[in-house]
């Protein structure tokens, strides 16, 4: 199996910045890609801010925190991921895009580069079926907020080689979180389940004229979730989770997947959650 020493990743919205704090907090050598340097700079604060907060809390020394930022680099230019050993890809969600990525990725990096995808509802398999050497492609997908939730799901797609499948197992255990093996189907595990679960919870508002509010602590405290439905689906961003959902009812056609007219109605009128500031709370 490969070793992995430095990881490039691609995108560094919330999910990117978070994979990249992870990376560098593991131990590992990272650099980041974004399209121009401001939005760079600004992932770059974000996890600076995260792990100064993990100073303040006793959750970890200054010295591990300095050393960590010392070996996060940004960058515009994908040429600069040329010796990435592994370069996990956290762009938007849209075939044509991770394709394009993945094509210019394969160009930029080393022959035995692992190329992973952070996709939550996309194909692996058509993501990396641009690519010349598919066998080298994998999914590693993360939760929202990486840093903080355990789980990876290291997916296999159609062509993934042994040695980049188990490569991507061993780099999320040492990234401090809980990998599982799964296969390249359609909303992987958890979203084949919690996409449709979230999608019943906005169904039921209307249903039983139930508010944000009131539907949110029934499943924090009557069904053990962490947070509510309408506070995570404001979380992970209204956006976000129809893309998923309809790529989802696509693949799958049960109309549980459908996204409910409600959620289409918010995104419609830019009621996104946290990143726009409304969604089903205000922020
Ligand atoms: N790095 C470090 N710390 C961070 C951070 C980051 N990137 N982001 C937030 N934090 C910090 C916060 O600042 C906060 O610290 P502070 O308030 O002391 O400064 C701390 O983490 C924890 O905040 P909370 O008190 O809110 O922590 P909780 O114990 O309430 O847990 C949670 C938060 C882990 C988000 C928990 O509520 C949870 O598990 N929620 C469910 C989330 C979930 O289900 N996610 C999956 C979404 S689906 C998905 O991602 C799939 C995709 O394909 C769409």
């Amino acid at each position: 199996m490969a070793e992995v020493k430095k990881i490039g990743v691609v995108g560094l919205g919330a999910m990117g910045a978070g994979i990249a704090q992870l990376a560098v907090e593991g131990g590992f050598e990272c650099v980041g890609r974004e399209v121009d340097a401001a939005r760079g700079d600004a992932a770059r604060e974000r996890i600076g801010r995260f792990l100064t907060r993990k100073v303040e809390k006793g959750q970890l020394e200054q010295q591990a925190r300095d050393d960590a930022m010392a070996r996060l680099t940004t960058t515009t230019e994908l040429k600069d991921l040329a010796d990435c050993d592994l370069v996990i890809e956290a762009a938007f969600e849209d075939l044509a895009v991770k394709q394009q990525l993945f094509e210019e990725l394969e160009a930029a990096v080393r022959d035995d580069t692992i190329i992973a995808t952070n996709t939550s509802a996309l194909s692996v398999t058509q993501i990396a079926s641009v690519l010349e050497k598919p066998a080298r492609a994998v999914g590693m997908h993360f939760f929202n907020p990486a840093p903080l939730m355990p789980l990876v799901e290291i997916v296999r797609a159609e062509r993934t080689s042994d040695d980049a499948f188990e490569t991507a197992y061993a780099t999320g255990e040492r990234m401090g979180k809980t990998p599982i093996r799964c296969s390249d189907t359609p909303g992987f595990v958890v979203n084949r389940v919690l996409i449709p679960l979230l999608n019943d919870c906005v169904r039921v508002l209307d249903e039983a004229g139930v508010t944000p509010e009131d539907l949110d602590a029934g499943m924090k405290h009557g069904a053990g979730w962490p947070m509510g439905p309408c506070a995570l689906l404001d979380l992970v961003g209204l956006d976000v989770h129809v893309h998923a959902s309809e790529a989802l009812y696509e693949k799958l056609r049960e109309p549980r997947m459908a996204p409910p007219p409600r959620m289409v109605r918010m995104l419609q009128a830019g009621k996104l959650g946290r990143k726009s500031g409304e969604g089903f709370y205000t922020y």
